[in-house]
């Protein structure tokens, strides 16, 4: 009889109204790096939640490395040796990244903490991840949202764990950071060590993955090889039914419209010495992508926009006019929109409901002389539940009930509700499953075709090159490129990521 690292069996878990886990088991092998799919509210995040005690079980036993496991904190968690990155990343945002690294378990000589060589293992941690330059003292918020993942990471490795669990762990990395990501998996793999991998991008999950546990609506459909699966049966187990037309969708092609007008038309922004000289433009109807690797100043470019954060120089146009946004309350009053990478900093109000959380933002539209009309906000809410695909009990489900999918569809739907004429997406469809990633890609399409302007900005290069019409492709802060529609492949992207401001000459446009 084979022993497993981990061995749940017949876990059962309900919330008031779900049954979001029914008899479900999960075996992981020692050294195995094993993938947890399913689509977005199948249970994944709720099985991991149990295995680690922050959810009681309902039914079902749990052992681990031979004993019965049935942990009541986090304490305990860690001692036995298992190392969580959650989805929801539980960073202390004002610490320093070194303290992030290694609060409650923080080296001591005698009895006193000993930062001096909390600083230096940190600094070797994150230089092995590729990250030398981050600041280990200066405070985590103010790194990008993709660092501060890495960060988390770092955090699980650096725990002597015999398994590290990754709830997401790549939704905001690009490529260079997942490659990183991956040889550290490679590592602990070696040392015999085990992991659970949990990703809605399929790409990585046979690229890394040993084995796969699949979960629908909160059962197991099995337990398989990644060998024997193709990326057609992964799907067509994972939604339970033939994947072809999910996975075989088309780039939308665009019809190069002559009625379209320029929304917005930036020229030479600089700010600071992170955006340098960044032209572009958007014009209705137009899927503008922004490609570059993590600190390429996608997210800036995209802040600056919305007027987050100033250019030091360069204008901005909006329908022909210059535009000076002092903050997003004049961009908005535009007609921009802005959807931003961080959950977190978009406002996400866990104990309001569903309706609540997606209309917030239209609310004075609703309301008539004050009084806000309930059955509009509700219609508004439906339609975009149903438009989504969003799975919940119904609008008024609180908020914090929703997997981490649905979540982000409500607060994309927030942004849509308000008819934004230029919509500013930062990776739109982070945490979504391949089915939902498929409705919003649709969505996008839709919305172009309504004549919206849309700046998306994804680290999925698939995406961008299944959507965009054009994709500006930006590196250390510069625009190296921009790709027209018969130029758009994956090859072009990547060369002109890689060879960033040498290949600046060599290109053309704005
Ligand atoms: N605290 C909670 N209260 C009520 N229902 C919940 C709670 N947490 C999760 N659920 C429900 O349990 C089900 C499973 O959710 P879970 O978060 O485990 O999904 P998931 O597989 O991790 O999805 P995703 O890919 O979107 O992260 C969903 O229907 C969700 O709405
Ligand atoms: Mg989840």
């Amino acid at each position: 009889m084979e022993h497993y690292l981990l061995e749940m069996k017949g876990i059962g878990k309900t919330f008031p109204g779900v049954v979001a886990l029914d008899d479900v088991s999960l075996f992981i092998r020692y050294g195995e790096v094993h993938a947890l799919m399913g689509e977005n509210g199948a249970g994944k995040s709720t099985l991991i939640k149990v295995l680690t005690g922050i959810y009681p079980r309902d039914a079902g036993e749990i052992r681990f490395d031979r004993n019965g496991f049935s942990p009541t904190g986090a304490a305990q968690v860690q001692q036995a040796g298992i190392s969580t990155i959650y989805q929801e990343l539980n960073l202390i945002p004002h610490l320093s990244v070194c303290e992030n690294i290694f609060i409650g378990r923080e080296p001591k000589t005698r009895g006193l903490i000993d930062w001096k060589t909390a600083e230096k293992r940190a600094k070797e941690i994150l230089t092995d991840m590729g990250l030398q330059e981050v600041d280990v003292l200066g405070p985590l918020r103010k790194q990008s949202v993709a660092t501060q993942q890495m960060v988390a990471i770092a955090r699980a490795i650096s725990i002597d764990a015999k398994l590290v669990v990754m709830d997401e762990p790549t939704s905001s990395l690009s490529e260079k950071e997942v490659q990183t990501l991956f040889r550290v998996i490679e590592t602990l793999k070696e040392q015999n060590i085990s992991i659970i991998f949990i990703s809605h991008k399929l790409d990585e999950v046979f690229e890394i993955c040993d084995r796969a546990t699949i979960l629908r609506d909160g059962r197991l459909v099995g337990q398989y090889s990644i060998g024997d699966l193709t990326k057609l049966k992964l799907v067509s187990l994972m939604i339970g039914r033939d994947a072809t037309s999910v996975l075989g969708k088309n780039k939308s092609v665009s019809t190069g419209r002559e009625d379209r007008q320029v929304v917005l038309k930036a020229t030479n922004l600089s700010r600071a010495r992170r955006t340098t000289e960044i032209s572009i433009d958007i014009n209705s109807g137009e899927i503008v992508g922004v490609a570059g690797l993590l600190g390429s100043g996608r997210t800036e470019l995209a802040r600056i926009l919305f007027g987050d954060e100033m250019q030091d120089r360069g204008r901005i146009e909006i329908g022909g006019k210059s535009a000076r946004m002092k903050s997003p309350r004049d961009a908005i009053r535009l007609g921009l929109g802005f959807c931003s990478e961080d959950r977190k900093e978009e406002g996400l109000f866990p104990n309001m409901s569903v309706m609540d959380n997606m209309t917030m933002a239209v609310l004075p539209e609703l309301s008539k002389a004050g009084v806000l009309s309930r059955r509009a906000q509700l219609e508004i809410a439906q339609s975009y539940i149903d438009k989504m695909g969003i799975a919940t009990s119904g609008p008024n489900q609180p908020m914090k009930e929703l997997s981490g999918g649905n979540q982000q569809k409500v607060l994309l739907a927030r942004w849509l509700c308000k008819n934004p004429m230029l919509m500013i997406l930062d990776e739109p469809t982070r945490g979504i499953d391949v089915g939902g990633k498929a409705e919003i890609e649709n969505l996008i399409t839709e919305l172009a075709g309504d004549g919206v302007a849309i700046l998306m900005i994804s680290s999925e290069m698939e995406e961008l090159i299944r959507s965009c019409d054009r994709i500006a492709v930006l590196s250390e802060g510069r625009k190296v490129g921009e790709l027209a529609a018969k130029e758009i492949s994956e090859e072009h992207i990547m060369q002109l990521m890689a060879h960033g401001s040498d290949s600046r000459e060599d290109v053309h446009g704005p």
